[in-house]
């Protein structure tokens, strides 16, 4: 990763978990967007009473970034209290903004971190696309 290291961002995720909405499910996710420029973008997931309503941390970062004007992206850390693989609307949110080979860090909040590395590629093939196939 380029002008971050994993640990860094990791560290940033675990301080947006710690501002998790979760009353319902007790789950603190973080996660932590990093930006081709070196720009993080934090994010954590927001509970509902109505559940359906809940946004996961991924999609509130990608959320903020968005709404900051930013386009281009390098990596996401995610953390939970066990690896947070991140749920199939999650990975086509990702797929969206995100070229294949995009890092995805998954870790867990205790330290010493488990840590796990992806591409959104590997996670999600065959995302679905409104472009002609190749
Ligand atoms: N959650 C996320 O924030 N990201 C995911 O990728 C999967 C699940 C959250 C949503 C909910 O608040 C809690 O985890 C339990 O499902």
């Amino acid at each position: 990763m380029k002008q971050v290291s994993p640990e860094a961002l990791i560290k940033q995720a675990v301080t947006a978990a710690q501002h998790a909405h979760c009353p319902y499910s007790d789950f603190h996710v973080g996660a932590a967007l990093l930006t081709q420029e070196g720009q993080i973008f934090t994010g954590t997931n927001v509970e509902n009473a109505s559940y359906g309503m809940t946004i996961c941390a991924e999609r509130t970062a990608f959320g903020s970034a968005i709404t900051a004007g930013i386009r281009t992206f390098e990596a996401i850390a995610i953390v939970a209290e066990t690896l947070p693989y991140p749920c199939g609307a999650c990975r086509q949110v990702i797929a969206e903004f995100c070229k294949p080979d995009f890092t995805v860090l998954l870790a867990t909040l205790a330290e010493p971190h488990i840590i796990q590395s992806y591409t959104i590629g590997e996670l999600l093939p065959h995302s679905f696309s409104l472009k002609p196939n190749p």
